[in-house]
């Protein structure tokens, strides 16, 4: 992290009015923005942070992006889950250190990327998905972040429903239409105590989703939240909200492996 860039980084480059340019370092490159040039050369080996004159006299600092930053402009062949959904996804779905993360669909890599790096070097996550087209979309969207597809994240083709009872995750985020379907696998094969959590755009889909949870007798604590996040605006004196916002994305569902003989439904403490 605290290396100068290398060729086949990448970069963010921020200009002098904030505006984020995402580029992959190339030796022999140009970037081209609207107040001129810059060769990738000048950024490879200079530190994180360095300010460039632009060949138009603009202002560009160089950054390593946050997950975030890269996640809100990554290539996407599926849609992905916002940095917004994804620290409540962390966090409610309790992944931490060294644990084993089953996910489903890997779809552009996003959510996995956060996963993979809650997880850490001691952890494992395996990602599956069902689209070849996806797969291949995220494991280039991942290795152009990481540097690499990482030892401990096994990218997978295929139906999460097969892979559940051979992983035994300790934890399983489930971003696809049908989660319900995995409830059954779920059961068999998430570990006793095990996280179970699900991100839906419908209400029908979360309603669909709580019948075959508490069918199931073996999830406990099944809760489901949003997250409305309002940006402000901090310019001199004028203080005050944005005037636009993400109305929707997506409802967080969150249950505990645990069998239960009769159906019992707790919303997660604080929500
Ligand atoms: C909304 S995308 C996931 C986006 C991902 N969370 C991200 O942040 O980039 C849903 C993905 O689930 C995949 N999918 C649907 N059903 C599946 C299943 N049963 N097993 C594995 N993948 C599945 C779809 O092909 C699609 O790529």
């Amino acid at each position: 992290m605290s290396a100068p860039f290398r060729a086949g980084e990448v970069c963010l480059l921020v200009d002098g009015r904030g505006r984020h340019h995402l580029i992959d370092l190339e030796a022999g490159s140009t970037f081209h923005y609207h107040v001129g040039t810059l060769p990738h050369a000048d950024i490879i080996g200079a530190d994180e942070g360095t300010a460039f004159r632009s060949s138009g006299d603009g202002r560009l600092v160089a950054l390593r992006p946050r997950l975030a930053d890269y996640i809100l402009r990554m290539r996407r062949g599926a849609q992905v889950v916002y940095p917004k959904d994804i620290g409540p996804i962390l966090h409610w779905g309790d992944i931490g250190a060294g644990m084993v993360v089953l996910e489903a669909g890997t779809g552009s890599g996003a959510l996995t990327l956060a996963l993979w790096r809650a997880v850490g070097p001691t952890g494992r996550v395996v990602s599956v998905e069902a689209r070849p087209d996806h797969a291949a979309g995220a494991r280039a969207a991942i290795a152009r972040f990481v540097g690499d597809i990482p030892p401990n994240l096994d990218l997978r083709l295929g139906r999460v429903e097969e892979a559940v009872e051979e992983v035994r995750p300790d934890r399983l985020v489930l971003d696809l239409p049908e989660p319900w379907e995995v409830v059954g696998p779920a059961a068999a094969g998430l570990k006793g105590g095990g996280v179970l959590t699900a991100y839906l755009p419908t209400v029908p889909q979360v309603q669909r989703l709580h019948e075959e949870l508490r069918r199931s007798r073996c999830f406990l604590d099944a809760g489901t939240f949003e997250v409305l996040l309002r940006e402000w605006v901090v310019e001199g004196r004028s203080v005050r909200p944005a005037s636009q916002m993400v109305g929707h994305t997506g409802f967080i569902t969150v249950a505990r492996r645990a069998e239960t003989p009769e159906p019992v439904i707790h919303l997660p403490e604080g929500s």
